[in-house]
Formats: C-alpha cells, structure tokens, sequence
C-alpha cells in the first residue's frame, strides 16, 4: 500500500505529522513517501505541484494531503499560487468524487453554531461533484457586452455546463454510497431555473431507476441551504454539483463545531483517492503548535477505508478519536469549560495512546 505524503504549507505540516504517527501504529504495510507541494514546493522547486510530486502521487494508492496557501503568495501569478497544486492534483488524477462528511460528535453538540438537540448525532455526507459546473465551463472571459442590460459596457462570464456522463458517475457514487448508509439520496439542483440542473435533475432520476432500494429527493438548492440549518439530522447523504457542493459543505461543516474536525475524500474512478482535511493552512495559527490535527487523522481513516480496503484499522482510529474526545480532550478550537487544552502534538499522541491501548 503505498501512500503519498504531502503535507504542504502553514499547520499542513503538523497536522499531517500526527496522522503519519497514527498510520504508523496501526502496523500495517504501508510505504509512504513525503514530498512537497503548494508553497513549500514553489519555494523548493520554483513550482507548487513539480513533476516528481506529481508523479508520487499518480505511483500511490492514496494521497494523504495537508494544506496548502499562505498569504505571502498572494502577489504571484495565478498559476504558481500553492492553490494550484490542489486543482492540479484533482485533474491530473480525475478526482471527480469529492466526500464531505458532518459528524456531529456527541462531546462537541454544544460548540456548534446551531442548538444542541438540532445537531446531537447529526450524520450527513456531502457528496460534491468536481470536474464539472461553472468551474471548468468554456467559455469563459471578458469582453465588450454585444446584448443584455447594458450593450457597449465591459462584461464578465463564465458556462455553467454538465455532461450526461460526469452526472451519471456522481449519481451512481452517491446511491452507492447512501446502499452503505441509510438509503437515502437528496439531490441538490436548480433545476427550476437553469437547463444545466434540470438536465442534471433528469440524469439523477434516470440513474435512480437502478436503485429501487434507495430513497431519491430532489431539491432546489436555495431551500437545501435553509434546511440544513433547519433540520440537518433529516438528510443522509446529498448530491451536487460542483459549486453548490462547495457552498453547501462549508455551510454543513459549520454544523459540527469547528472545521479542524471535517476530513474529505475525494475520489477517481479506480478508487485512487486524495484525502485531505476541509480547512486550509490557517496561517494565523501556523507554528504555533496548536491546530486541531483531528480532521487530518479522520482524513486518514477515510483513506484505508475507500482507497485502500482497510475499513476495520479505519474504525479503529475513528473510535480512538472518540476516545481521546470523551477523555475531555480538546485543541483551542474546540475547547470548552471543563475540558483539557491540548496541543496539536498531544492530541496525536493521544490518538495513538488510545490506538495502542496505552492509556
Ligand atoms: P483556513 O481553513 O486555513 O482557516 C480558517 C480559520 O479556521 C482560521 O481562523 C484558522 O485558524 C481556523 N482553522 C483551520 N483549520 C484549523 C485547525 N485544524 N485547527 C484549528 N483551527 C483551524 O482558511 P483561510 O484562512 O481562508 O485560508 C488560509 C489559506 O489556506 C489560504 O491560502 C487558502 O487559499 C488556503 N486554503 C487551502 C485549502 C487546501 O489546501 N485544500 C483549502 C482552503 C484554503
Ligand atoms: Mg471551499
């Protein structure tokens, strides 16, 4: 099993050095090789993804990815921005899957931003689309406006657009992965305005026709946004497209507490996967060894379980993860009166103590 290890920039690097403590203790045979990417590669190699990290992680059976970015990159020009190393890694791989879930675990109800009893065992999953949509649609640009409102001004647009089978492969990923879950799908669309999302609404229908065991909604996705702060616990898993799937699952991590505890996966048609934490390389607390190292951890977890077919050691860290929780243990960002600050570090080692029964 050969795992790609890239921490990146900012907590990338601490975060990810706990997750490789824990794979390690688990005791299986893994070969993981670290190289750079995002900004510590461009200021390595003049290149946020070079070849040879490219290369690393299409050799790998998974990616375990940190973060990447830093505001002193800002000025560069867009394609040696770290950023890029993500969106390059995404496409050079054919990451089309990307898995979000909110959990709300028992011990944080009371640090998320809506009521406890609206959140207590909440347990959705986010499947955005990530290939497609208005992100990659040609063509795009500016231009001198021709028609519209205001003819002769200067305009900006983007294409928002689907193919039958980018929606088709999302569609069957989401009722697969609902099979595994409670049999129920909400797809997420817009389909009362724009063509692209009633064509994807259409899809969706037809590919469902192959899961009668599985609950199929549909639902616009200005409502989606209202009723998941409404009532999160009523979805299991949601389907969209790529940018209400970007919106909606930074909305729904924000139902759990705090995003240092959100993982993703994000996957390819062989399975290959990379997996990452949801939140950046928050340079604001870069350094200072007290980023919550526990969505990386869960990110790898994700990873023996969709990429390389060890679901019962990722059970094992998912439950030492509630372990070191009920322990009262907690990193800045999720602490609370009561509980033990811990440090990013401590809070690794804690999941390894808790692993190995060395509590
Ligand atoms: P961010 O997610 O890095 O930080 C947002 C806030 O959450 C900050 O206050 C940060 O301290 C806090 N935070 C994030 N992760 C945390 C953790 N594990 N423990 C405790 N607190 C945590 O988002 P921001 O500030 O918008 O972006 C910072 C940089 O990260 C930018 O350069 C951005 O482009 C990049 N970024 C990279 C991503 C990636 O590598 N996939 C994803 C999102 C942002
Ligand atoms: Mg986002």
């Amino acid at each position: 099993m050969k795992i790609a290890i890239l921490p990146g920039d900012g907590i990338g690097t601490e975060i990810v050095a706990e997750a490789v403590k824990v794979l390690k203790v688990l005791d299986l045979p893994f070969e993981m090789e670290t190289a750079p990417v995002g900004g510590a590669a461009y200021e390595a190699a003049g290149h946020p993804l070079p070849d040879s990290t490219l290369a690393l992680a299409k050799a790998a059976d998974a990616v375990l990815f940190g973060a990447v970015g830093d505001w002193k990159y800002d000025t560069l020009e867009r394609r040696l921005r770290p950023e890029q190393a993500i969106l390059g890694l995404r496409k050079e791989l054919g990451l089309f899957a990307n898995f979000r879930p909110a959990i709300c675990y028992p011990e944080l109800t009371h640090a998320s931003s809506l009521k406890p009893e609206l959140v207590a065992g909440l347990d959705i999953l986010i499947i955005r689309e990530l290939t497609g949509d208005i992100y990659f649609g040609q063509p795009r640009g500016r231009r001198t406006a021709v028609d519209g409102h205001f003819p002769g001004s200067e305009e900006a647009f983007d294409t928002m657009r689907y193919s039958r089978p980018e929606i088709e492969r999302i569609a069957h990923v989401a009722f697969q992965a609902a099979r595994k879950r409670n049999r129920k799908v909400t797809s997420v669309d817009k389909a009362n305005v724009l063509e692209t999302f009633q064509f994807w609404k259409d899809v969706v229908t037809e590919v469902h026709a192959q899961y009668p065991d599985v609950e199929l909604e549909h639902m616009y996705v200005d409502n989606a946004a209202m009723q998941l702060v409404k009532a999160p616990k009523k979805f299991d898993v949601v389907v969209t497209g790529n940018m209400f799937g970007d919106i909606l699952s930074d909305e729904a991590a924000m139902l759990t507490g705090s995003i240092g505890m959100l993982p993703s996966a994000s996957l390819n048609a062989a399975n290959q996967g990379l997996y990452e934490p949801s939140h950046g390389s928050a340079p604001d607390i870069a350094g200072k060894g007290i980023a919550n190292p526990l969505a990386t951890i869960l990110s790898a977890a994700m990873m023996l379980k969709f990429s390389l077919n060890q679901p019962e050691a990722a059970a094992r860290i998912e439950a030492a993860v509630q372990s070191v929780l009920s322990q009262g243990l907690r990193t800045a960002d999720i602490y609370s009166e009561g509980t033990r600050k811990v440090s990013t570090r401590e809070m690794g080692d804690a999941v390894v103590a808790a692993l190995t029964g060395a509590t």
